[in-house]
């Protein structure tokens, strides 16, 4: 069966970025002039996946804001001739079919992910999480779909970590299959470096089997008083196949601060119309601080 249906969860409270999450979304924080957010819907779309739900909360107006069209700012723009603007501005309000539905408390990914039951109904489906940005030839979304096609069942994006960040990811207990590809037996919540069974941690982009529902409206609240999406996979995988891929691409984690800066610098320093003059500037900031 097709991918068709991806689930955006964008319900947290992003905690970590606060104070600029206190009035709006963590999801509208740029990367240079594009949200994050943006970047997330447009992975699912060149990924072929056709309608998208997005899991907001209170205070998320923004995220559908941006989306929606925006007549009086295109008005605006076309009166100054503002062409190139227009045409941006235009494409975002016509990029995806965008549904949305409210998580009316933040009790955790699990939950948010259990919120979309009735709208994938029972096809497997893709979740993407807007803390992490990859950039790949092959979309990561698309690169889990190729695998599915493959080998259905469930499909986790991994990458190898360092032993000391071991603690800050859901860590596989996987035999290999082939190259880049595992059977997940068991995963662990961000285990001490000591315990962790592997160095493979899973990222924010999945393609679940919808057997996932039952398990997480049976999953009580984990860590945190949060129903946890990794619970509930737990469970999955000694029922139903679930694979771990590492994905071939680079991924930034700009739900956090550090990873965000670099986002920030990697993607101006790779855009034409910046670039050259940021990387000029960085080179003379380095200069004066060695
Ligand atoms: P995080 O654990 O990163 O939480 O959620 P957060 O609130 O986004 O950020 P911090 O850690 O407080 O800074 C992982 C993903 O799950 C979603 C978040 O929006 C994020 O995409 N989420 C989390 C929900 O949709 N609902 C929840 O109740 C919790």
């Amino acid at each position: 069966m097709k991918v068709n249906k991806a689930v955006i969860p964008a319900a947290g409270m992003g905690v970590r970025f606060l104070p600029a999450t206190k009035a709006q979304p963590k999801e509208m924080i740029p990367i240079i002039d594009t949200p994050a957010i943006q970047y997330i819907v447009q992975e699912a779309l060149d990924s072929g996946v056709k309608d998208i739900l997005m899991i907001t909360g209170r205070g998320k107006y923004a995220i559908e804001d941006h989306f929606d069209k925006s007549p009086y700012l295109e008005e605006f723009l076309a009166d100054k001739g503002k062409e190139d603007l227009l045409a941006l501005v235009r494409e975002i309000g016509s990029l995806a079919r965008l549904h949305y539905l409210r998580q009316k408390e933040p009790l955790g990914l699990g939950h948010a992910v259990l919120c979309a039951r009735q709208f994938v109904g029972n096809e497997p489906f893709a979740v993407l999480l807007g803390d992490d940005i990859v950039r790949s030839k092959r979309p990561c979304l698309q690169q889990l779909m190729d695998l599915y096609a493959e080998m259905p069942g469930t499909i986790l994006a991994v990458t190898e970590v360092p032993p000391e960040d071991v603690s800050k990811y859901g860590i596989l207990d996987a035999e290999p299959l082939r190259d880049g590809v595992y059977r997940v037996r068991d995963m662990v919540e961000k285990p001490r470096p000591e315990e962790a069974p592997s160095r493979l941690a899973v990222i924010g982009r999945y393609v679940i089997s919808p057997r996932i529902f039952p398990i997480l409206a049976a999953t009580p609240p984990g860590a945190g008083g949060e129903i946890q999406l990794t619970d509930a996979l737990r469970v999955l995988c000694r029922e139903e196949p679930v694979y771990g891929l590492i994905f071939k691409g680079r991924r930034y984690d700009v739900g956090d601060k550090l990873g965000y800066l670099k986002a920030t610098v990697e993607f101006a320093l790779d855009r034409p119309d910046l670039g050259p003059e940021f990387e000029a500037y960085l080179k003379e900031l380095v200069g004066e601080m060695g």
